[in-house]
């Protein structure tokens, strides 16, 4: 069993002491990052001529050497050691011998795990923004391919007015945009180098910490000692924005389950994404998406499991803190695969234009329009709520057709109306119509995914 310490101790740990405190089960997705952070003090020892220059040398070879082993998957950590820290440092005292005990000189494990999980999170953090950015330009292209499309609209789950399909679309990539905005302004956060705060005080030795920021290429360096080991608000600010992002694609995903059902039959899912049942032989199942709906309810469950976590602990370093790192991997890794697989099914949607352009036709959807067309002629929003809302009545109950109404019975509701309000009942002017900034109007929609087009690639 590898531990760090034990010359102060004379009996050991028991052996299920051992198996429940161990973190080398889920700690070793720091292996490299521990290695950079090392091989950033090492060069940091050497300049400060803390230890001597060839033990550093060594150190930095013997570092480069194990890093080369985990990036080309030769590494296997030993599940005996305490945690990735232990792992590496024995491994590098076997590589390298004693000079593999000045490694730690002026350092903590407390001051170590933290500057990985940062590195962890940066990291991860490039590769979830591109992931977003790459499930904007898939939404984009399908926005894109079917701009002519329109469809209903829903406030309530009830059938309210027309839009573009793409402009429907364009809502999921401002979602996105704004997820994005939220990862970024956290990278400045989670970019403060903390290594050099040590177990908790700082230390007398006179090592250079801006060194190490500017190595390992950090933001600032942490101004507190004992702050830079206590914190975790930085895994928790990124549980919190992947919450939101998990949020946002559960509602994409809960919008195509709806829209791939037959009652609503809007679009046809790539066999790809779908199951089938085993009794059911008709079935089609979107289990893709339920997954990713499913998935993200994790989310806001890990965020609370690290806010608990932390809000009894006194400063500074306490052995709970070793538990956010289940929470975070497990959250992190799971958006990185359901951005990957959201991307990836968008480019297998097919809709069902014929569908769509029976269902757009039910003249209810053009309320709104003939209300705004009386106001235009100088009614009273209320009054032409009224008017429209009796004549939406009596056609339904007589199921007649606003469109086919004469001039006359027209003016029954109001003497402002003449027959050129039937222009407005088609789902094309409906949706023209539309002259608001950053409404559903075909032109502006059309010029929104141009900008988006220029923007993502
Ligand atoms: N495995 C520990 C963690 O993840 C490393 C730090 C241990 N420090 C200590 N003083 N026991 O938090």
């Amino acid at each position: 069993m590898s531990k760090l310490w034990g010359s102060r101790f004379t009996g050991r740990l028991s052996r299920l002491s051992e198996e429940f405190t161990f973190s080398i089960a889920y700690d070793s997705k720091l292996a490299l990052y521990d290695c950079i952070a090392s091989i950033a003090h090492a060069e940091m020892l050497k300049k400060q001529k803390i230890i001597p220059q060839k033990d550093a040398l060594a150190l930095i070879k013997g570092l480069k050497k194990i890093m080369a082993d985990i990036e080309s998957g030769k590494f296997k950590c030993d599940p005996k050691s305490e945690d990735i820290h232990t792992d590496i440092q024995v491994k590098l005292k076997k590589l390298i011998g004693s000079a593999a005990d000045r490694l730690h000189t002026a350092r903590s494990r407390n001051d170590q795990v933290v500057t990985d999980v940062r590195l962890y999170c940066l990291d991860h953090l490039e590769g979830i923004l591109a992931l977003i950015e790459g499930l904007q330009i898939a939404v984009v292209k399908f926005a894109d391919n079917y701009q002519d499309v329109i469809i209903p609209a829903y406030t309530h789950l009830q059938s309210a007015q027309l839009v573009l399909l793409a402009h429907h679309m364009l809502a999921y990539v401002e979602m996105l945009e704004r997820d994005k905005g939220r990862f970024d302004d956290a990278a400045k956060r989670i970019g403060t180098n903390t290594l050099g705060a040590c177990a908790l005080s700082g230390t007398t030795l006179p090592i250079d910490r801006n060194f190490v920021t500017q190595k390992l290429e950090f933001l600032s360096t942490s101004a507190n000692s004992m702050d830079a080991v206590s914190d975790r608000d930085f895994v928790i600010e990124l549980l919190s924005d992947i919450a939101i992002t998990g949020m946002h694609l559960s509602r994409m995903c809960e919008d195509l389950i709806l829209w791939v059902t037959s009652e609503f039959n809007f679009i046809t899912l790539d066999d790809a994404f779908c199951t089938g049942s085993s009794i059911m032989p008709h079935k089609k199942n979107p289990d893709v998406l339920e997954l990713i709906r499913g998935a993200s309810s994790k989310f806001p469950g890990r965020l609370v499991e690290l806010l608990i976590l932390m809000k009894g602990l006194p400063l500074t370093y306490n052995r709970d803190m070793q538990m956010d790192k289940p929470a975070l991997f497990d959250c992190v890794e799971t958006l990185e695969n359901m951005l990957a697989v959201m991307a990836e099914l968008f480019g297998g949607i097919k809709v069902n234009r014929e569908r769509l352009s029976a269902r757009v036709k039910d003249e209810y959807f053009f309320s709104v329009d003939i209300l705004d067309y009386l106001v235009k002629k100088g009614l009273s929003y209320r009054e032409a709520h009224d008017t429209v809302g009796l004549m939406a009545k009596e056609c339904l109950d007589k199921g007649q057709k606003i469109s086919g109404l004469s001039l006359s019975q027209l003016k029954k509701y109001s003497r402002l109306f003449e027959l050129d309000v039937k222009r407005l009942l088609t789902p094309e002017a409906s949706v023209r119509g539309k002259k608001s900034l950053g409404s559903t109007n075909p032109v502006m929609v059309s010029s929104e995914i141009k900008k988006w087009k220029k923007r993502l690639h």
